[in-house]
């Protein structure tokens, strides 16, 4: 990838809850791309994390576009509530969705940005007959549920492979990764074709502060290939 194209989406998974609208503001200030909002039911991933109501005061804290990243069963039932409390992409998962293509279209239909999410285990090949109706792909560099996860080295094939499908079937369709990223990590998956890089603990858990995490994540990201 070229230098400089490499967007940073901030998970406030790993915020400070009492200081939500402030850390935002902080990576709003240091360059974040967009703000990334994991929702969880504890079913579909063995945790509970938060809903609609976090989206709409975030809402009002911040400029920056609002991705929510579903991980939740049915998320048929949830579309509209997340989009009238200000969501503006949502990214739904492969797995355990029967009828994918409907999901994607009634985002569509809401008129907002759709992503599709593979776990680490489902192969990139699930993607090639809905890449075409998707804005983004979201690759799952942890199992999903919890922060502060190892990054899963194996998944860096499939980000290429990805990146290779998106190059040929819907050039522009933004290919993201989600979970383990930091300095160390952003650059392999950078070099493997990601352009959008989310980051929860390695942006809201550094000790650093957020501003000088994002840049030195930044940095890492816009390494110079060897
Ligand atoms: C994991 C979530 C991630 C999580 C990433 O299920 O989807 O977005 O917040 O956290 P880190 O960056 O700490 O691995
Ligand atoms: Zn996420």
């Amino acid at each position: 990838m070229d230098k400089g194209i490499i967007k940073l989406a901030p998970s406030i998974l790993a915020a400070d809850f009492a200081h939500l609208g402030k850390q935002v503001g902080e990576a709003e200030q240091a360059g974040a791309d967009r703000i990334h909002v994991d929702v969880m039911d504890g079913h579909f991933v063995p945790n509970l994390s938060m809903g609609a109501p976090i989206v709409q005061s975030l809402r009002r804290a911040t400029r920056l576009p609002l991705e929510t990243h579903l991980m939740i069963s049915d998320p048929d039932f949830f579309l509209e509530e997340f989009v009238e409390a200000g969501s503006d992409s949502l990214l739904i998962h492969w797995e355990g969705n029967n009828n994918l293509h409907r999901t994607i279209q009634r985002v569509k239909a809401l008129g907002k940005r759709v992503g599709v999410v593979i776990n680490p285990a489902t192969p990139a090949s699930v993607l090639e007959e809905i890449l075409q109706d998707v804005d983004q792909v979201l690759v799952m560099t942890v199992n999903p549920g919890f922060g502060a996860q190892h990054f899963i080295h194996t998944t860096l094939p499939k980000i290429r492979r990805v990146r290779e499908m998106i190059d040929e079937i819907k050039p522009g369709c933004d290919l993201e990764v989600d979970g383990g990223i930091d300095a160390t990590t952003a650059p392999l998956t950078v070099d493997a074709g990601a352009n959008v890089l989310v980051a929860g603990s390695a942006i809201f858990g550094a000790s650093e502060g957020v501003a000088a995490a994002m840049k030195r994540l930044g940095a890492g990201a816009n390494q110079k290939k060897m």
